[in-house]
């Protein structure tokens, strides 16, 4: 028989049983991740989340790469980084955690300033938050006057605050666009500057920072997909370099992704993405065959149950950022969201393809 329906009292673990009651419905999204004997760790933690949330009137944002018992186990709040960034602005609660990495609850905060902001593990960074700093920034700019600087939203506040206009990966050529020049300063992704200038005319002067997870994919890794799995779907991330971008199916971000699947409804997909990602939108839609490409963001992975509950029951670890750097930075963010949501999978068309269209 089933431990969630045995209503089992483990010796030694109470309120197991109320415990795994309490979240049954949550665990009939996750079986088919999520082993019974696993969850039945998560199931208090979840209760004891849900408890302290309400006593501390707190909302939890959690990021696309969050594990399922953290996406669909806590969070009120989930999506892709421009998501988080427009409901962290919106939220009444009292105390944000953030359940992503650091640049996210640094996002939170800048939109918040009169809010405690939470990241649960100090450590959870990003490859690209810091491959670049407020110091570089003026650099550039001196070397290259009166060119406006676009910044991924994957940096730190102090970078922000240098910059005229941040971006996600939903809305980058939207951004660059409409700053309505012929130049742009584009921080720090390379490859997501590369995809901007792709798809735009505007000249992008780049950085060479890389996400860590997304530059471990490769052509080759996708032509074997082609070959293992066939008629599979083929769906990228831009922080990939431009040959995987131009061998995917689709082109956006996490959110572009999860809205692609919902309106094609593809028999067979692979995301080229974080791994968690397939996951969490495979528990959705259990009629798609996902196919997996693991790999795992590890700083993203720092967030856990246990750290949250930690979090929330000593307030840790608040973000806190200088008031100028926090207004400065404020304006690039608040920029952004005026701007909003692009459209995804933009890709001009290939030379091969001009002339095949043109007969
Ligand atoms: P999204 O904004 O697409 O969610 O991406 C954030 C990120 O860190 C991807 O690696
Ligand atoms: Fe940063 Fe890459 Fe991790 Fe996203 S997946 S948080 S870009 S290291």
């Amino acid at each position: 028989m089933s431990l969630i329906n045995s209503g089992v009292t483990r010796e030694g673990v109470p309120g197991l049983a109320e415990a795994l009651a309490a979240t049954a419905a949550t665990y009939t999204k996750v079986r088919r991740l999520i082993p019974e004997v696993e969850w039945a760790a998560y199931a208090p933690l979840i209760v004891e989340i849900e408890r302290l949330k309400r006593d501390r009137n707190a909302v939890i944002l959690a990021h696309n790469y969050q594990t399922p018992q953290i996406f669909h186990g806590v969070a009120d709040i989930t999506g892709d980084s421009l998501a988080l960034a427009k409901r962290a602005a919106e939220t009444e609660a009292d105390v944000i955690v953030v359940c992503g990495v650091h640049f996210m609850a640094e996002t939170a905060k800048v939109l918040n300033p009169d809010r405690t902001v939470l990241i649960p593990d100090l450590e959870a960074g990003c490859s690209l938050a810091e491959s670049i700093t407020a110091e570089d920034v003026r650099a550039l700019k001196k070397r290259h006057p009166g060119v406006p600087v676009v910044t991924y939203v994957n940096t730190s506040a102090d970078v922000k605050a240098e910059t005229d206009v941040c971006c996600t990966s939903a809305n980058a050529v939207e951004v660059v666009e409409s700053l309505a020049t012929d130049r742009v300063i584009f921080l720090p992704d390379e490859y997501l500057g590369n995809w901007v200038a792709a798809n735009t005319d505007v000249e992008v002067i780049l950085w060479n920072g890389h996400c860590e997870v997304h530059e471990q994919f490769s052509v080759a890794e996708i032509e074997s997909y082609r070959r293992q799995f066939p008629g599979v779907q083929v769906i990228a991330h831009p922080e990939c370099d431009l040959p995987v971008l131009e061998a995917a199916d689709m082109v956006g971000s996490t959110a572009g992704m999860i809205d692609w699947v919902a309106e094609h409804r593809p028999r067979r997909v692979v995301m080229i993405t974080e791994c968690s990602m397939s996951d969490n939108v495979a528990a959705e839609f259990p009629e798609i065959d996902f196919v997996r490409s693991c790999t795992i963001c590890p700083h993203m992975k720092r967030i856990t149950l246990d750290n949250i509950v930690s979090s929330l029951e000593n307030l840790e670890y608040p973000v806190e950022i200088a008031t100028d750097v926090a207004q400065r930075a404020r304006r690039s963010v608040e920029r952004m969201l005026e701007i909003g949501r692009g459209k995804s999978g933009r890709r001009r068309p290939q030379v091969s393809e001009l002339l095949h269209q043109n007969g």
